[in-house]
């Protein structure tokens, strides 16, 4: 079967900067249209200037391969006038809760104190982005953060909130009872439980944040995926990290999918 696919979009990749950037950008920007930049860089992208800078230098790679980059701010907490400045210039703003994944030591150590900037958010129309999870037990991380999901889309009904990377069927069925809820869905966490990821010999390349889940929850998501939900979008959620850090007694969290994401997503389709 042929398909066509004629703007693609990957809305969540993460580039990092310098070598791992030019190495790893002109894999996605040559099959997708555009993709949403993570901004969990060192330090992270959370001032307008530093956000220009980084998109020039994405734009250095990509530039001739008519790919969009749409950026996001680290969430701290803003100033309207900073929200103001910064708002032709991006697509949301992630929030990471401290600790929580790969660099995110600087993230929110208490939503509450975050809410005023979310206020602002809401105002001027600026989507909120979300890596979901608490610290507690890895299984149950993301099912914990549900709450606080449903409290934000109760507290901010016109604030566009988005669930990156879901993983369990839980948070599939979260984003029936607010419409202000959207969720994006990794290549990995459709194709991948926590079996493939250390049932067998352990598979560092697999092992990312949130951790890949039970087999109904996979299910859930090619469910909510291929009928299709029209609150859920691609999102590879492709994080590169040098094969030293990922092939490591103590491995870093994070599956690079982007050099396959866009033919193992049409196989799973096709299927
Ligand atoms: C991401 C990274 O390496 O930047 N890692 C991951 O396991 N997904 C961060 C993130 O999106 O959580
Ligand atoms: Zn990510």
């Amino acid at each position: 079967m042929e398909h066509t696919l004629t703007s693609p979009l990957d809305m969540h990749i993460h580039f990092r900067e310098g070598a791992m950037l030019r190495t790893v950008a002109p894999l996605s920007a040559r099959e997708f249209a555009g993709g949403v930049i993570m901004p969990n860089l060192v330090p992270p992208v959370d001032t307008l200037e530093r956000l220009l800078r980084y998109r020039a230098e994405i734009e250095s790679v990509t530039g001739a391969m008519n790919f969009s980059p749409y950026m996001t701010l680290f969430f701290r907490a803003y100033r309207e006038e900073e929200l103001r400045a910064a708002r032709p210039h991006i697509i949301g703003i992630k929030l990471y809760p401290a600790g929580v994944t790969t660099n995110s030591e600087a993230g929110v150590q208490s939503i509450r104190d975050a809410e005023p900037t979310m206020e602002i958010m809401e105002s001027l129309g600026i989507p909120l982005l979300v890596h979901g999870e608490t610290a507690g037990f890895v299984l149950d991380r993301e099912r914990e953060f549900l709450p606080i999901y449903a409290h934000l889309a109760r507290r901010f009904p016109r604030l566009t909130i988005v669930m990156e990377h879901i993983t369990t069927r839980e948070a599939v069925a979260l984003l029936d009872e607010y419409p202000n809820l959207y969720a994006t869905i990794t290549l990995h966490h459709l194709q991948i439980t926590l079996d493939d990821v250390a049932g067998g010999l352990l598979q560092p390349h697999l092992f990312c944040k949130p951790i890949a889940k039970r087999p109904e929850d996979r299910a859930a998501l090619l469910q909510a995926a291929l009928t299709p939900h029209p609150k859920v979008m691609f999102g590879s959620d492709s994080a590169p990290h040098p094969v030293h850090a990922k092939e490591a007694a103590a491995c870093a969290a994070g599956v690079f999918s982007a050099p396959v994401a866009l033919p193992l997503l049409a196989d799973i389709f096709e299927r």
